[in-house]
């Protein structure tokens, strides 16, 4: 995958996974990198996707409505980039936390919601239950911030409360972090993932 690979001044911090909004790339995420940890490794990950020319991480049939079978297949392909990753970027595959904003916060839910240790933690801006009715892994030990925007007409905040269930349920911690605002990533919505951060 089409990627962007910054290795930080401390190995022993984690691997921030940057994974971009529709019609975004590798280079959008990196300032909130730098806001989150400047010392950790970061590694931005271009979709696979072209929708009307805008790179995604998976396809959809409708705004809000995905293509369930592509998004298991994209999920399993970036999973499986990841480990190549860590392999080649010698950086710890169990310390991956990711970073992802709206398409971008959907595949990092998925990874969590098909692989038992694709993620130790992620940061989700404005995600939406990526899939219903199915079996999580175990997420014991894994720690979830999911910043949402009480008027987002993309994401409902019910989809915001539906995913802190699942991923509770499944054994996660979750924090859930509401705006007074729309889609929109905030600077206050990174901010307080930058505290919630330092606090794992
Ligand atoms: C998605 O398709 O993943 C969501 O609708 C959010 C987005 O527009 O990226």
């Amino acid at each position: 995958m089409k990627h962007i690979f910054q290795k930080g001044n401390d190995q022993d911090k984690p691997t921030l996974l940057l994974l971009h909004g529709t019609g975004g790339t590798e280079q959008d995420l990196l300032p909130l990198a730098e806001k989150i940890d400047s010392d950790a490794n970061v590694l931005s990950v271009r979709g696979n996707i072209l929708e009307n020319g805008m790179p995604r991480f998976f396809k959809r049939l409708a705004e809000g409505v995905f293509d369930e079978e592509d998004l298991i297949f994209r999920t399993k392909e970036l999973n499986e980039f990841l480990n190549e990753a860590a392999e080649k970027y010698e950086f710890d595959r169990n310390n991956i936390i990711a970073i992802g904003y709206s398409n971008g916060a959907n595949i990092a839910s998925s990874l969590m919601f098909h692989y038992k240790d694709a993620l130790r933690a992620a940061i989700l801006h404005h995600p939406m239950v990526p899939r219903r009715g199915i079996d999580l892994p175990d997420l014991t030990g894994k720690h979830v911030f999911i910043a949402a925007g009480t008027n987002d007409p993309i994401c409902p905040a019910q989809e915001s409360e539906d995913l802190k269930s699942l991923l509770e349920n499944a054994g996660a911690r979750v924090v859930l972090h509401w705006e007074s605002m729309g889609h929109q990533l905030t600077y206050n919505e990174v901010e307080t993932a930058g505290k919630w951060y330092k606090s794992l």
